[in-house]
């Protein structure tokens, strides 16, 4: 990808966040959709603690792209700390006021733009991945094994490619592109990448892991990754 080419990235990826920054407010709220049609990407509390409890995160839990902590609550459950990272004041506002568990550290930053100042037992990320464009997929797997602790494993939840249905992506330098609109009216592009099982988990065998990955209800995956080599 050329200079004009990256600078474009950065460009969809600044949306990205400002988008979810403006949305905070009213994300999850079933009255303002996520996109046009189709059931919407976001759980409810309770379907993320079946989801969760299924991964059993124990011990210290790094948490990316937080949000307003539909699965901070539950990782918090399970683990003997959660630190829940985001780029959006708001979101984490919102994640501090829905009652953030004592054993839960928030953190404001960028996930291209942070570095890890100790190790996890487990780094989970929700309707995160298919956020993270192609050209820094690579990038974003070394900053999780990173994160990790021998003998630690990565988990995640997202939509799957039966979502891509609902949404209408144009691929804009290798990026799957797809638009948001605010209940204002104003629009935001997003990265969206509707990963198959079966190819992501490829995908992370050829980077160093081995990956489970199944499909859970409608349009949702779950996958619990472990680096090869320890870190
Ligand atoms: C689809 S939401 C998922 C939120 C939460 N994990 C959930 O499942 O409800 C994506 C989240 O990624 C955050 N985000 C977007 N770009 C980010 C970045 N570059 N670094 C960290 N967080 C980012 C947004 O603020 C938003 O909270």
């Amino acid at each position: 990808m050329g200079t004009s080419g990256s600078q474009r990235s950065a460009g969809i990826l600044a949306s990205q966040r400002a988008y979810y920054d403006e949305r905070a407010p009213d994300y999850g709220d079933a009255t303002v959709p996520d996109r046009a049609q189709g059931p919407g990407g976001l759980l409810g509390e309770d379907i993320a603690r079946r989801l969760v409890a299924e991964i059993d995160p124990n011990g210290d839990v790094l948490e990316l792209a937080c949000g307003t902590g539909i699965f901070t609550r539950a990782l918090a459950r399970h683990a003997r700390s959660v630190t829940a990272l985001d780029a959006s004041p708001r979101m984490l506002e919102r994640n501090r006021q829905t009652g953030a568990p004592s054993n839960v550290r928030l953190v404001a930053a960028d996930v291209f733009d942070w570095q890890p100042d100790r190790q996890y037992d487990v780094v989970f990320f929700g309707h995160w991945l298919s956020h993270v464009p192609p050209d820094a997929f690579d990038r974003f797997w070394a900053l999780v094994a990173a994160c990790l602790r021998p003998g630690g494993r990565a988990a995640f939840v997202d939509e799957d490619d039966r979502a891509s249905a609902y949404d209408d992506c144009t691929i804009v330098d290798g990026t799957p592109v797809a638009l948001r609109t605010l209940r204002d009216g104003t629009k935001f592009d997003i990265v969206k990448v509707f990963w198959d099982p079966d190819e992501l988990a490829a995908r992370l065998a050829a980077l160093g892991w081995t990956a489970a990955i199944h499909r859970a209800d409608e349009c949702t995956l779950v996958g619990i990754a472990t680096p090869n080599r320890s870190n």
